[in-house]
């Protein structure tokens, strides 16, 4: 249960952020709609009981598909405004594939959607209305995992390819940062950042990453998006959470198609290949740990990352596998848990990783988007005492500072924008995001 009070002011912030359309991630951080953004927000409509708008929310997101199934990472409405890089520095109007009457990105986010419409058509007690839903989301979140297995597997590894780290969620992880150091920034345009003008810069990613992000926007955009964008990209990543985000989305997709009587054989071939290729390329038998693959080193990336943990949202770890990642990591003072430095629970990275700075957007900070799929992926394998830990700790982190973007784990400091809106809907819908298998 959440307290009365945490649960009013989480609805505020819900109300303030929200846009009619759609609910800003911040208004004046994030003043467009972003994709996995959008998922946890029509959860926390849902906790609120507002299917409707929690209906809305999924509407306004799927309404940017292209036409080759693409989900955008970023859907402009309420363009133009201060945000850098805008419509005007994305121009999907290039895209051939791109709708007309709504610029987007032109890259994607963690595919959280599928999931998200399950647990909504799921819970939502008018059975008809969800029923209804269910049937009218399917094909669009149907073509976009069709998309993640074809157009983003060029290398068929059964896993999808990300060609910018924002399509990964954890913009300036130093997961990227070898990956990254390799991007030509070649001659930029000159540009200026928005993004430090409310957070302060040293809680934001470095120049040099926003040069690189800049970069690998031009490279995409000069293949109008396309495919050969994709094969010729410098940074071409594997990776574990949006992979798991993915796989745990085609369970959902599964259920959905068997309760609207539709084939299932390609999902099932989809979470087959799913499985397959997280135990052949992405776990790592020396470290004992899920790592992300880099395709233009063709090498996995030796940094420990709190998404690892999320492969036990997907069951996409053996029992075996998920007990040595708890015992050697989550557990661990020296890597994941608290000691003298750190109070709470999940850090974005392993503190034994020389790129962890405590208080620089997902180089070390706590999301708590990030602990409520790790608190049910460990529920999911019988870790509920841990599982109750993480949220406790994040419940404390909100109580203590209220709803940020991201919080230090040393002091349980709030980071970033304020009245974020994912941390709100987020701790309203915590109970929510429970696997069915696991009640
Ligand atoms: C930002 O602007 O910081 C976003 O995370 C990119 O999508």
């Amino acid at each position: 249960m959440i307290p009365e009070s945490l649960r009013q002011a989480a609805e505020a912030v819900l109300r303030r952020n929200d846009r009619g359309k759609f609910t800003a991630p911040s208004p004046r951080q994030y003043p467009h709609l972003w994709l996995w953004d959008a998922g946890f927000a029509a959860l926390g409509w849902a906790a609120l009981g507002d299917y409707e708008r929690a209906y809305r929310e999924i509407r306004a997101a799927l309404r940017g598909q292209w036409r080759n199934g693409m989900l955008p990472h970023v859907v402009f409405y309420d363009w133009p405004s201060a945000y850098f890089p805008g419509a005007d520095v994305w121009r999907s109007d290039l895209a051939p594939e791109a709708p007309t009457e709504l610029p987007t990105s032109g890259i994607t986010q963690p595919p959280v959607l599928a999931f998200v419409v399950e647990i909504l058509t799921r819970y939502d007690p008018d059975r008809g209305r969800a029923a209804a839903f269910r049937r009218e989301a399917f094909p669009a979140l149907y073509a976009y995992h069709r998309w993640l297995h074809t157009a983003r597997d060029p290398e068929g590894m059964g896993l999808s390819v990300l060609v910018h780290p924002w399509e990964s969620g954890m913009d300036n992880s130093p997961l990227w940062d070898a990956a990254l150091a390799r991007v030509p920034v070649g001659d930029l345009p000159p540009y200026r950042r928005a993004d430090a003008r409310w957070v302060p810069e040293e809680q934001r990613p470095r120049s040099a990453d926003y040069d690189r992000f800049l970069a690998l926007i031009l490279h995409l955009r000069s293949h109008r998006y396309g495919e050969s964008g994709v094969r010729a990209s410098p940074f071409r990543v594997y990776d574990v959470l949006f992979n798991a985000l993915r796989h745990r989305s085609e369970e959902a997709l599964l259920a959905m198609a068997t309760a609207l009587g539709e084939p299932t054989g390609e999902i099932e071939g989809w979470l087959a290949q799913g499985r397959a290729a997280f135990q052949a390329y992405l776990w790592d038998p020396e470290r004992r740990f899920f790592l992300d693959w880099d395709a233009v080193a063709a090498a996995r990336i030796p940094v420990i990352a709190a998404g690892g943990f999320v492969a036990l949202y997907a069951g996409l770890a053996t029992p075996e596998q998920a007990h040595e990642m708890v015992a050697r990591d989550l557990t661990n003072p020296e890597a994941f848990a608290p000691d003298g430095g750190t109070r709470y629970l999940v850090p974005t990275v392993s503190k034994a990783e020389p790129g962890w700075e405590p208080r620089r957007y997902w180089r070390g900070p706590i999301w708590i988007n990030l602990n409520a799929l790790i608190a049910h992926g460990l529920r999911r394998y019988g870790f509920t005492e841990l599982a109750e830990q993480i949220r406790a700790d994040t419940f404390a982190l909100v109580a203590r500072s209220g709803f940020w973007e991201y919080y230090d784990p040393r002091t349980g400091e709030g980071l970033g924008i304020g009245d974020f809106t994912w941390s709100a809907a987020l701790l309203l819908a915590w109970d929510l995001l429970e696997i069915p298998e696991t009640r």
